[in-house]
């Protein structure tokens, strides 16, 4: 180990690079910085940014990470030859603590079938590589990928070679979900133990969730003597994704006395920040998921209620407010003055600029006067959807749909363009939002293939607010779209709407969709 405290596991959140690379997962670059700055908040110690070889927008986010979010370390990753290594170095440079993490495949299947490298090839590459992301920066992190099913022995000469060559952490990456606690518990003491300067450097664990090991794995490489864990929030990455932080974090927390080390993880900020990575990449949080599930602290069966009123730990291994769930379901509603709102929105763990709260605020209000009563979800749905309402260039003025049954529905759609001007048009569909989006496509002239239309409440009530996500393929990219109202074809019809101008917006700009949060999947293949 360095001179660090050895019981501390430093948390290393790729969120914004293996999470943002999982289909549906993408990001804009004012998201990216939106969730980089919560990561900060979170208290991670260092956030992978993203994978600036990867494209000119992905180099551009890092930098803006760099450059503009204070706190953790910032980290590009970078395949083991000059252009990605320099890339990287440029676009992290300017953060406070620059890292660059640069890897290279080292089991046999990936030699053969992917790199045709024999294994010297590697050894010297790999070096290589490490020596000159040395000569730029001085936090250079190796990952041997896919180094469970790589030949143990081999493993270690490589992990040899690139710690020779200057590495300061070497993250050892189940990259396929293939490995189990126990081998995972050998690989990083074998390591430790036959690697020269061993204790110079820091262990890293980077497991994904194939067989859905890759929490139990990593916490097994702790024990095995790994003191920095990569993990996304709500465990987003690519298939299966990868090990969550909200869980991890809490199991070494909850039974700290088994693993014996902590973090500078602020727990009671997980839960708004795994809702805030939800509300963006349009992934819902499961209701059974562990830790921050809507499930994880309900209790259904009378036992189990009888035992919870007696006492909070016949059932609770953790309090809510620990995770940042301090839901009340204090009613607020009309009357509710600011400084309550105010107090509220604190409560649920969101820190807005006075005029972010403004806003908010005047949108509380006009929520209130159509609903009885506000829960904690609404409030959050209204924190979250702050930046998702559409700037244009269309704006939708009038929504008249009508649903039949036995008989096609419809819908009168009006549009006013940001250049002036109204137009106007009915159509025919199956069910009224379909309708409605026929209407639309016809009245901008994009026409798109709609690949997933989801409604969820946000909060409880006849009234509650039906939040829309919409995903369409168009030119052969995804695009998002969110929105949230009290009338559920209104929100699916302003979620659409929001794509479309996004893809208009891209279009302007010649980027064909390029803004917005759109997948550029040749980018998202390169790694
Ligand atoms: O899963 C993996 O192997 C990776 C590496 C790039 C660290 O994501
Ligand atoms: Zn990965």
């Amino acid at each position: 180990m360095t001179d660090r405290d050895p019981n501390r596991v430093i948390i290393f959140d790729t969120t914004l690079r293996d999470g943002e690379q999982s289909p549906g997962c993408s990001m804009t670059p004012d998201e990216k910085l939106r969730v980089a700055r919560a990561l900060a908040d979170l208290g991670v110690d260092v956030i992978e940014a993203g994978f600036p070889a990867a494209s000119r927008g992905d180099w551009e986010s890092v930098n803006a990470i760099a450059r503009q979010v204070r706190g953790p370390i910032v980290c590009g990753l970078a395949r083991c030859n000059r252009d990605d290594i320099e890339k990287a170095w440029t676009a992290v440079r300017d953060a406070a603590r620059p890292r660059i993490h640069v890897f290279l495949a080292t089991s046999a299947i990936h030699r053969e079938h992917k790199l045709n490298m024999a294994k010297e090839e590697i050894i010297r590459t790999a070096a290589e590589g490490v020596g000159l992301a040395r000569s730029l920066c001085k936090d250079v992190e190796f990952s041997p990928e896919d180094a469970s099913r790589t030949e143990l022995d081999f493993l270690t000469e490589v992990v040899q070679a690139a710690v020779d060559a200057g590495a300061t952490t070497i993250n050892v990456p189940d990259t396929v979900g293939y490995t189990t606690p126990q081998e995972f518990h050998e690989t990083f003491a074998h390591l430790r133990r036959h690697v020269r300067g061993a204790n110079r450097v820091t262990f890293s664990v980077h497991c994904h969730d194939d067989l859905g090991m890759a929490v139990a794995n990593s916490l097994s490489a702790v024990l095995g003597g790994a003191r920095q864990i990569e993990c996304t929030i709500n465990g987003i990455g690519e298939r299966a994704g990868n090990c969550s932080l909200e869980e991890v974090v809490m199991a070494m927390r909850t039974r700290e006395p088994v693993f014996g080390v902590r973090t500078g993880i602020h727990t009671e900020r997980l839960y708004p920040t795994c809702r805030l990575v939800s509300s963006i990449t349009g992934m819902p949080i499961p209701r059974n998921k562990a830790v921050i599930g809507e499930n994880a602290f309900a209790h259904e069966s009378g036992i189990h209620q009888h035992g919870m009123l007696r006492h909070a730990s016949t059932y609770e291994i953790m309090r809510p407010r620990d995770v940042g769930l301090s839901r009340t379901n204090l009613v607020l509603g009309k009357h509710s003055g600011r400084h309550a709102f105010r107090e509220r929105v604190k409560e649920l763990g969101f820190e807005l600029e006075e005029a972010e709260l403004n806003r908010v605020f005047e949108r509380f209000k006009s929520l209130a006067d159509r609903k009885k009563e506000l829960f904690d979800g609404d409030i959050e749905a209204l924190v979250l959807n702050l930046d998702t309402e559409s700037g244009g260039p269309w704006f939708l003025e009038v929504l008249d749909a009508v649903s039949r049954t036995g008989a096609s529905s419809s819908a009168l759609v009006r549009l006013r363009h940001a250049d002036g001007g109204s137009l106007e048009r009915r159509c025919t569909g199956d069910g009224p939002v379909d309708a409605a989006f026929k209407a639309i496509e016809e009245l901008t002239g994009t026409p798109v293939v709609l690949r997933k239309f989801e409604v969820r409440s946000v909060s409880r009530g006849e009234d509650a607010q039906g939040e829309a996500l919409v995903t369409v393929e168009y030119n052969g990219r995804l695009h998002r779209g969110s929105s949230v109202t009290t009338d559920i074809v209104e929100s699916g019809v302003r979620a659409f709407l929001e794509v479309i101008n996004r893809i208009e917006l891209g279009r302007q700009s010649g980027r064909a969709g390029s803004e917005g949060r759109s997948e550029a999947r040749v980018a998202q293949a390169a790694v």
